[in-house]
């Protein structure tokens, strides 16, 4: 009797929440579909790298000890990249000015930081070395800020460095685009 009972009860559950189930799974659909446009918006038409989002905000510092806060940024092929270099500390930009210089592969650091020593007019950053260049800041003072916005370029390692005159020995970090 007792398992009679039982199986009764077991059976009348089973109704119950299948029932409730039948009702959860009419509503998903239209959530889904309410879902998707915002999406494809958002994400653009890159379903492979759903997961990846289309633009990375990174934020490096500079400070008066002539250091990056950052060793390395890692980003994924193809985002837009929108970089914030801060000058955290106070000093005036003609005594410790700072910027961030993403080389471009096969681009000596030290060759290229010596060439925009010469480059004060330009800001450190040489047009006649610009094909070296993925992507650079201006040079920037103490309490200042600046964004750039550009494409991650191909897989691999990259260097970037700070070219103002002796930083870039103490400014450098990896770029790594995965
Ligand atoms: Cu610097």
């Amino acid at each position: 009797m007792k398992k009679l009972f039982l199986s009764i009860v077991v059976a009348s559950l089973t109704l119950a929440s299948c029932g409730g189930g039948g009702g959860e799974t009419e509503a998903q659909p239209e959530e889904k579909k309410l879902q998707a446009p915002q999406k494809s918006s958002d994400y653009g038409e890159e379903e492979s790298n759903a997961d990846v989002p289309e633009t990375v905000e990174v934020t490096i510092e500079g400070n008066d000890q002539m250091r990056y806060n950052l060793e390395k940024i890692e980003v994924y092929e193809g985002q837009t990249v929108k970089l914030t270099l801060k000058h955290v500390g106070e000093m005036a930009k003609e005594a410790m000015g700072h910027n961030w210089v993403l080389l471009a592969k096969g681009t000596d650091k030290a060759e290229y930081a010596t060439a925009a020593v010469q480059a004060k007019d330009e800001d450190y950053s040489p047009s006649a070395l610009a094909d070296q260049v993925i992507a650079h800041t201006e040079t920037i003072g103490g309490g200042n800020e600046t964004t750039i916005e550009f494409e991650a370029p191909a897989k691999g390692t990259y260097d970037f460095i700070c070219s103002f005159p002796g930083h870039y020995g103490l400014m450098n970090g990896k770029f790594i685009v995965k």
